[in-house]
């Protein structure tokens, strides 16, 4: 089966497709020629999922699945949550966005944050939605050069390096994405 994946985003495509091992044929955006930006106006994590995956279905009538991502900082009551990407701004960079949570965090003891992904997959016009959450705490300072986004201040729960301390295979066993993933390729292993 062919699947497409909504997204151009190079560091979830190089993570996932480790794990996919033949389960699918693996596209992106770029493959069938989809070239604009998907909107992610929704106010959930979910929401911009499907919101994703909607989009490429009603446009291209072919199977896919879209994923959205949030970090979840508890004494934040939240945030950055579905503003994740962009919480320092529209157009901010990866740092910008470290730079602020670290800014807010700064006279915080409780440093409990989550990351949870989910994943919307279509077929045949049937939506379905796969969760994946991982527990951890957000350190003081930037560790480690690997991964992307928030990943050098997330260290997992029973770990004591950050995601960006990782190689891809220890992530993907643990990490939001992978577990959301791997829920996805066994589903589509029964079908
Ligand atoms: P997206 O909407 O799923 O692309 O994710 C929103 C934002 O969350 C991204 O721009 C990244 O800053 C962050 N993010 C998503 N996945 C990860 C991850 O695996 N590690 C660290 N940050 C991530």
């Amino acid at each position: 089966m062919e699947l497409v994946f909504a997204t151009n985003n190079l560091h979830k495509i190089k993570e996932i497709s480790p794990l996919i091992n033949g389960s699918f044929r693996l596209l992106i955006l770029n493959d069938i020629k989809c070239f604009e930006e998907i909107p992610e106006t929704s106010e959930t994590i979910a929401g911009n999922a499907s919101q994703k995956s909607q989009y490429i279905w009603k446009k291209f009538s072919i199977n896919c699945f879209a994923d959205d991502t949030g970090l979840e900082i508890e004494a934040l009551n939240g945030e950055p949550g579905v503003y994740s990407a962009r919480y320092a701004g529209e157009k901010c960079s990866f740092q910008d966005n470290i730079d602020k949570v670290l800014a807010k965090m700064q006279n915080i003891t409780n440093r409990k944050a989550r990351f949870r992904t989910v994943i919307s997959l279509i077929i045949d016009g049937n939506e379905l939605q796969f969760e994946g959450i991982v527990n951890g705490s957000i350190l003081a300072e930037k560790k480690g050069v690997d991964g992307f986004g928030y990943d050098p201040i997330f260290q997992p729960e029973g770990y004591d390096i950050t995601f960006a301390e990782m190689t891809l295979e220890e992530k993907n066993k643990i990490s939001h994405r992978g577990l959301a993933t791997q829920k996805l390729i066994d589903f589509l292993n029964k079908l």
